[in-house]
């Protein structure tokens, strides 16, 4: 780890409060004058750091810079040799891009792709996912299903919207909810969306990687929401800026989905994702190729299709398609 990285990690560690330039040089065995020289760079990257007379240097409560020493701390024992396989940028194109290229290439399972903004964030059929810096977290991580045991991309998609769900609750008084097939409303709008995209292995037929794409509106005001957007989405914390949050709040998924103690079963997983459906009894809308017909949501399976009561009292199981409250 570079000296730079190293003091963002200790001041990490006790944000808010002052370590002294000399304990910075002990604890890295280098000279009081390199640590000054890192402590410049950091804040020219950016990082709100204060030298107090007779204290020393002090990463304060202002930061809102993502970074790995920032999600560290957050990180369970499990987790922690994830660390190392966490990348983050400024911008990207799109994260679920950067994270399917690695994995073409074979990038590990585990390896997780961050950025503050994208500046072409997809979401589902191909629609924009609006990614603006600053109050969100874009995430991708590869997954290779070998090591996750799921059999099909759909119980990714559950377990991801599952661990995200208990996430953002770990982090806030929210509750929030699913609406299937996989996005994450929090008092009745989105703020989450989850893509997930898989390979499969052509000759054994079994998933040969996954990238979970997870898009998280944590503090985006909601007037900085294009008008279209305006009355469907929200953030978690729409009328504050919490610093630091998102370091935490990657760290709480990572240690959801990366760091499990024990791999949850596919048949545990969608016991939480029913109890999290927000439409289940409700009327809903369906749409399915280009259609909309009106039904009751009533039930999931253990394969996460939707079954619903249409108006002429069929029962129907949706593989795909999407629904309107
Ligand atoms: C949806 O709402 O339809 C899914 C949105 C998924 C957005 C995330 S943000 C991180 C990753 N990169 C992308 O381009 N998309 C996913």
């Amino acid at each position: 780890m570079r000296t730079k990285e190293h003091i963002l990690e200790l001041l990490e560690q006790q944000r808010g409060e002052s370590i002294s330039g000399e304990q910075l040089a002990g604890i890295l065995g280098i000279s009081r004058n390199a640590v000054w020289k890192a402590v410049k760079e950091l804040q020219k990257d950016g990082y709100h750091i204060v030298a107090v007379t007779n204290k020393g240097y002090c990463l304060t409560d202002k930061n809102d810079i993502i970074s790995i020493p920032g999600i560290k701390p957050f990180l369970s024992e499990k987790s922690q040799p994830y660390a190392d396989k966490i990348q983050i940028y400024k911008s990207l194109e799109s994260t679920n891009k950067t994270a399917k290229e690695m994995a073409v290439a074979g990038a590990e399972h585990g390896t997780v792709i961050i950025s503050d903004c994208q500046t072409m964030g997809r979401g589902r059929y191909s629609r924009k996912f609006f990614s603006p810096p600053g109050g969100g977290l874009y995430m991708s991580i590869v997954l290779r299903p070998d090591v996750l045991h799921f059999k099909n991309p759909t119980s990714v998609t559950a377990f991801a919207a599952v661990s995200v769900c208990e996430a953002i609750e770990s982090i806030s008084n929210k509750t929030p909810e699913i609406k299937w097939v996989n996005d994450i409303y929090i008092d009745g709008k989105k703020v989450c969306g989850i893509l997930t995209e898989a390979v499969t292995d052509f000759e054994s037929g079994g998933l040969d990687w996954v990238v979970l794409g997870i898009g998280i509106n944590v503090s985006i005001p909601t007037e900085d929401f294009p008008d279209d957007l305006q009355s469907l989405a929200s953030s978690i914390y729409p009328d504050e800026r919490m610093p630091g949050i998102r370091n935490r709040l990657s760290g709480e998924i990572l240690n959801r989905i990366l760091g499990a103690e024990t791999a949850p079963s596919e048949a545990e997983i969608f016991k939480k994702y029913k109890k999290r459906l927000m439409m289940l009894g409700k009327k809903i809308t369906v749409i399915q190729n280009q259609m909309e017909y009106k039904a009751t949501a009533i039930d999931v399976d253990s394969y996460g299709h939707l079954i619903v009561k249409n108006e002429n009292g069929e029962i129907i199981t949706l593989s795909s398609g999407e629904i309107r409250i």
